[in-house]
């Protein structure tokens, strides 16, 4: 295909450069705007293109750094391209790369880990201080310079809007039947003229297929033909297999009681193993005509959606395996009557996720006996990825469900700990708490109660005797009886791991001393 078949727009005809060319465009500190989300839609050439650039100027003492915002997390391409010649000032918001990770927790790099709900918003309110440059991938462009979003939509509208600069990726390898897959909504405003969101169902549209720019903007066009890069997953194992079932068997003891229609409510799922093997079960399991409402479309997903389980779902980006996109791409019909693909700040709006009364379910680092949930850091200190889209849906679910095996790293850590080590929803968002061991409902209980069902439910039995004397001991030490902690304590199954590399006492299994 080429380059007159996927740019319509004639004046953008001459602007199309090399991905050389378009980084040099990029000046030394500037606030960065680039797509991509979780692997799909990020920009493929000039990513690198401007770290070569910055390697060699690093290398004649420039000190070149840029500051990097996205959508979620990008590509070895993007991030670690930019990571690997430490070209990144500041990065935000959710990350997954090796080199990134490594470089913020050594300190070298400034991560601001914020809601994706907020990212868009706050680069409207200026927060964040200007948007210099968008670099944004898109599937082609319309005759009269509107654009065709690629594989995901993330803050691409917010980039494009905001930025001074826009730079283009075009990117060929994408299927042009994508176009109208996507439903982009200009409706937002900021307060206090803001009006209701006009969504009442996962599967309505209400915006239009194409993203907005101002062709002025435009300074360079840049054509690839790449794929994403794709997500891999994990089969289901015996832990994640029991945790979708343990999930499944609460979803219809909710149905059973009423508190859940037969097909049940929209969806929400998070990244990761767990959450897909929670989709196979689901897909296997009784509910019928679902719907999802959803950030990131993974292979489960589209498994249900072709088993006819699933009607319909809503997501900002793909996130599928190389088998999962080639099915994707060979029946992009059937799913382009199912999906939709919106803007991060719509996928993750509070207001909708409240108003459709979703079901979240999130993996999590790990939770304490009060229910508090830790999901972005290492013993209290080092980050992994970020709070993503957890907390967007967590606070505003009508059901906010967190999962984890009950132990991690050769069983020599418990994810449930006497106190998280870092708290990214607080008890009072974490409504269920599931791990292979089981399912604690903690809906209308008290901290000390929450606390026995936790340990009873949750914990791996190793670690159960020491939580339950943690409690026992804390309940005659604390200052109050209503969240009991033993402040000198609570922590140090953390500290232990830390010393020793196993959270487990060396006289016996576990202690909470
Ligand atoms: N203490 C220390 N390390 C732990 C741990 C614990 N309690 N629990 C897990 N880990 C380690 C694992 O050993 C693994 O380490 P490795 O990378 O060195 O192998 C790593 O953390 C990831 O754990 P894993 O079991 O592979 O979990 P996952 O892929 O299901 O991811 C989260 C779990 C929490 C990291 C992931 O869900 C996440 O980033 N969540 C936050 C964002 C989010 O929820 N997004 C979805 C919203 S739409």
């Amino acid at each position: 295909m080429s380059l007159a078949d996927r740019v319509l727009y004639p004046d953008f005809l001459s602007r199309t450069m090399t991905a050389d060319e378009a980084a040099a465009l990029i000046p030394a500190g500037a606030h960065v705007g680039m797509s991509g989300f979780t692997g799909a839609g990020y920009p493929k050439a000039v990513p690198g293109a401007l770290a070569r650039r910055i390697e060699s100027l690093n290398a004649q003492g420039h000190g070149f750094k840029i500051g990097l915002w996205t959508g979620a997390s990008t590509a070895p391409e993007l991030d670690g391209a930019l990571a690997q010649v430490d070209g990144i000032e500041m990065r935000l918001p959710y990350q997954s790369d090796p080199t990134v990770r490594r470089q913020i927790n050594a300190g070298q790099m400034q991560y601001v880990d914020i809601h994706l709900s907020h990212v868009a918003q706050f680069v409207w309110f200026g927060f964040l201080g200007k948007l210099d440059v968008a670099v944004v991938e898109v599937a082609g462009v319309l005759p009269d310079g509107r654009l065709i979003p690629s594989s995901s939509v993330g803050n691409n509208k917010t980039w494009l809007d905001q930025a001074d600069k826009v730079i283009l990726e075009v990117n060929a390898w994408h299927n042009p039947q994508l176009e109208g897959m996507h439903d982009i909504y200009y409706g937002t405003d900021r307060p206090p003229h803001r009006k209701p969101i006009p969504m009442t169902r996962p599967d309505e549209r209400i915006g239009e297929p194409y993203l907005r720019c101002d062709p002025n903007k435009v300074i360079a066009v840049v054509m690839t033909n790449q794929p994403d890069r794709n997500s891999v997953y994990a089969a289901p194992d015996d832990t994640s297999n029991r945790i979708a079932g343990h999930i499944i068997e609460f979803l219809q003891h909710e149905v059973k009681k009423g508190r859940l229609p037969k097909d049940l409510l929209p969806l929400q799922s998070g990244v990761g193993n767990i959450a897909n093997a929670v989709l196979a079960g689901l897909n296997n399991g009784p509910f019928e005509n679902l719907t999802a409402y959803t950030e990131v479309l993974q292979d489960g997903m589209l498994d249900m959606l072709r088993s006819g389980k699933l009607a319909s779902a809503s997501a900002t980006a793909l996130s599928l395996s190389p088998t999962a996109m080639q099915d994707f791409n060979d029946r992009i019909d059937f799913y382009k009557e199912r999906i939709v693909l919106r803007p991060q700040e719509i996928s993750n709006h509070p207001e909708l996720i409240r108003r459709m009364g979703l079901i979240a379910m999130n993996g999590m680092i790990e939770a304490d006996i009060y229910g508090n949930v830790n999901s972005t850091h290492i013993m209290g200190s080092a980050i992994m990825n970020g709070i993503g889209g957890s907390g967007d849906f967590a606070r505003n679910a009508y059901l906010s469900i967190f999962m984890t095996p009950s132990l991690a790293k050769n069983g020599s850590i418990s994810c449930i700990v006497p106190m998280a080590s870092h708290v990214d929803h607080t008890e009072h968002d974490v409504q269920i708490l599931v791990t292979e061991q089981g399912l604690a409902d903690l809906r209308g209980h008290s901290p000390s109660q929450r606390a026995e069902i936790i340990i009873d439910r949750c914990a791996h039995p190793d670690f159960r005797p020491a939580l339950h004397d943690y409690v026992a001991r804390a309940k005659r030490g604390a200052v109050g009886q209503h969240t009991p902690h033993l402040l000198n304590e609570a922590l140090s199954w953390h500290q232990r791991y830390v010393e020793t590399g196993s959270m487990r006492a060396p006289a016996g299994p576990a202690s909470a001393a």
